[in-house]
């Protein structure tokens, strides 16, 4: 397959930088989050960045659905009515995750933002910024069934290994491009995608789904909450919108697992053009900031 991404994007989807967990205790990443998250409500980037002792690096590579953008001007710089933030903590790999769902704006969003640090700051920021337009999205929808679902720290006793995590996330994609893998999913059986909930059927206490079976996903990033019992992956989706061809798109899963099986999936995808060219041309309008294919 030809890349079509970034090169940079490709680096980042294998190259984690090395870290060590004492120097990306959760406490520090959670002032991270917490710090992000009241950035984008007020509008104000420099919230964001205030907290760290230095300057962002003059490294910080900042990311919008996989294009490179401006911290001071991009997505942070407006103020969103935010009903629910919610965030993964990876001291292992020095990395968060944070999904924001703002369906009381005036401008309703589903925001997937990953971060990686280097233990004194931020080096990437990378989001999926998700609006009317793109892949089924409907913020309402999106709150009204994350109302419904409990995110709580899984009790020590119960949780999951962090490999267990990480490989439920992992079959969840890999059964996009091989019938042979075995999803484990318990109920309530839905992935919410955009704001739509596609069910499945349970059957004999597993979650059944109707999957593709020849899309290959490319570019994985990951960042996995043991406590949590979560993962969620940054990923490529080959043919998402219609209009682009095998182009891999802006992609981000969250994945909530319970007992060995996946319990929640929320995504965020991005369209290049609105509705991924799912009603032909005449829906299809080009969004200004949106392609995906960087330069290469
Ligand atoms: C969005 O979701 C809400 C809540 O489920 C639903 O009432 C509404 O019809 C949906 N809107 C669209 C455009 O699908
Ligand atoms: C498909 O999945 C099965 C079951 O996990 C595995 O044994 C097989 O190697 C996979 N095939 C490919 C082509 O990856
Ligand atoms: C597709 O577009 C047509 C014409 O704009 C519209 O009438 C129809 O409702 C659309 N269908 C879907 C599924 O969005």
């Amino acid at each position: 397959m030809t890349s079509l991404l970034h090169p940079l994007l490709l680096a980042l989807a294998v190259a984690v930088p090395p870290t060590t967990a004492a120097s990306c205790p959760r406490a520090f990443l959670q002032t991270v989050t917490s710090a992000y998250i009241a950035a984008q409500k007020a509008g104000q980037p420099s919230l964001f960045t205030a907290p760290f002792a230095s300057p962002p690096s003059p490294n910080l590579i900042y990311l919008e659905n996989n294009q490179l953008a401006n911290l001071a001007t991009g997505a942070l710089a407006t103020p969103l009515k935010i009903d629910i933030a919610r965030s993964l903590h990876d001291p292992d790999q020095c990395a968060t995750f944070t999904e924001l769902i703002a369906a009381g704006d005036a401008r309703p969003h589903v925001i997937h933002t990953r971060m990686v640090l280097d233990g004194v700051g931020v080096t990437l920021v990378e989001s999926v910024v998700t609006a009317q337009g793109d892949w089924l999205f409907n913020a309402t929808g999106t709150l009204e069934l994350d109302k419904g679902e409990k995110w709580g720290v899984v009790p020590e006793g119960e949780r999951m290994s962090r490999e267990g995590v990480k490989a439920l996330g992992d079959a969840y994609f890999d059964r996009f491009g091989n019938v042979s893998v075995i999803v484990p999913w318990g109920e309530p059986c839905y992935r919410l995608e955009g704001g739509l909930p596609a069910r499945g059927e349970m059957k004999g206490g597993e979650c059944v789904m109707v999957w593709p079976s020849t899309i290959i996903i490319p570019y994985r990033r990951y960042v996995v909450d043991v406590e949590m019992g979560a993962v969620d992956l940054f990923i490529g989706f080959p043919g998402l919108d219609r209009t682009q061809g095998q182009m891999p798109m802006p992609d981000s899963h969250l994945f909530r697992v319970e007992g060995g099986k996946i319990k929640y999936c929320h995504t965020a995808s991005a369209c290049v053009v609105d509705g991924c060219g799912l009603n032909g041309t005449t829906f299809g309008k080009r969004r200004g900031v949106r392609p995906v294919n960087l330069s290469v």
